[in-house]
């Protein structure tokens, strides 16, 4: 009945007063960041691009199979907080940090849409994030799109370039025995074990980005020899540790190893494998097992794999 009462005048001498001090203050204002919560520009149409096919964030399919096979684990608002996320470890990813485990990209970069697109459609193992095989192409173009809509990187931000992966060199023992000297002297044994069975001295201590207790890889665990979340392929290797897992203790070592010695580390972690059939543990049995040292130059620079050191055929190495 009575709606629009004329404001007391108190009242509005007192507004004045206070956007006359916000005026003076006003300096100090400009530079001051903006507080409070951030509109969720995320929300805008987003795209993809997978070869030749154009996934669209807003197409009527995306945001059905999104709502019906994916937020119960990643939610509606893709901040990972769906309902099924309180029984699961590791916690389904959080769209809203845009920070992503499998990437072709640097470390601290956004992953390419072909990465995404990559991961949806093998899974993540060791998780509860399941294969999504049966999609279409485009069901998973589209998806891809709509994710980048949950965190306004996607729009200031543009994917890193993909790391360069030279040719798998041959594999042979002696690039094997390079690896292992890598894998010693870079420490990854802390973390991984010696054996790679994930239980290193510091396997027990670690956490993710988001305060969850997180385990090293186990690579000689039998049933899962030879897949990893971030793929299968010796190439895929090279990438996990060339650019890390972002948001977990798995660091990046690009600007610690040489893109040639990065495949000598790759054919010795698949050693370590040792469940797994493949080139390299075959290349080790015909060695009767043995890895033979690698002997670094005295000057400390990095030398080829040493042919010296390969034993003589049908002899053990000491
Ligand atoms: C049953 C739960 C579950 C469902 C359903 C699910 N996810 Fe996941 N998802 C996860 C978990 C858990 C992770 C994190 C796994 C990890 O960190 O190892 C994850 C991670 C991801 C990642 C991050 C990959 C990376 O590189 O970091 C993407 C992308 C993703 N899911 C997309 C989807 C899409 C798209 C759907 C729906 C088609 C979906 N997920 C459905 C559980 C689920
Ligand atoms: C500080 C501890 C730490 C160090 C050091 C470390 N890692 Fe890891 N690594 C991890 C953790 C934790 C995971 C599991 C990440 C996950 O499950 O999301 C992992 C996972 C991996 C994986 C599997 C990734 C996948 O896609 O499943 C590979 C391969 C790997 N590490 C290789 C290496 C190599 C090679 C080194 C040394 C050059 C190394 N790591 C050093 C902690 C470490």
């Amino acid at each position: 009945m009575n709606e629009l009462r004329p404001m007391p005048l108190v009242k509005i001498v007192a507004s004045l007063v206070l956007s006359a001090a916000f005026t003076v203050a006003g300096s100090a204002q400009d530079q001051a960041p903006d507080v409070g919560p951030h509109p969720n520009v995320g929300r805008s149409q987003m795209e993809s691009q997978i070869g030749g096919i154009v996934g669209h964030s807003d197409s009527g399919r995306v945001k059905y199979d999104y709502v019906r096979y994916c937020a119960g684990c990643h939610g509606t608002r893709g901040d990972g907080n769906g309902e099924n996320a309180a029984w699961l470890d590791p916690k389904p990813r959080d769209f809203t940090m845009a920070t992503f485990k499998c990437r072709s990209t640097p470390t601290g970069m956004l992953p390419t849409d072909e990465d995404l697109f990559n991961t949806i459609g093998r899974g993540l193992v060791n998780s509860n994030m399941p294969p999504w095989n049966t999609f279409t192409r485009q069901q998973k173009a589209d998806l891809v799109a709509y994710i980048k809509t949950f965190s306004p990187r996607w729009q200031k931000e543009k994917p890193g370039d993909p790391i360069p992966i030279p040719p798998e060199p041959p594999i042979t023992i002696e690039s094997i025995s390079h690896g292992k000297y890598l894998f010693t002297k870079l420490e990854c044994w802390k973390c991984h074990g010696p054996q790679g069975r994930g239980d290193g001295p510091s396997a027990s201590t670690l956490t993710d980005s988001k305060d969850q207790p997180i385990r090293p890889y186990d690579f000689a665990e039998s049933s899962k020899d030879s897949r990893f979340k971030c793929g299968t392929t010796n190439r895929d290797l090279y990438k996990i540790f060339m650019t890390g897992l972002d948001g977990t203790p798995m660091p990046s070592y690009a600007d610690i190893i040489k893109p040639a010695d990065a495949w000598d580390l790759v054919h010795f972690l698949r050693v370590l494998q040792v469940h797994r059939p493949g080139r390299e543990n075959e290349i080790l049995a015909a060695a009767h097992g043995e890895i033979p040292p690698y002997v670094e130059k005295p000057d400390g620079q990095k030398s080829q794999a040493q042919p010296a050191i390969r034993p003589p055929s049908g002899m053990g190495s000491e």
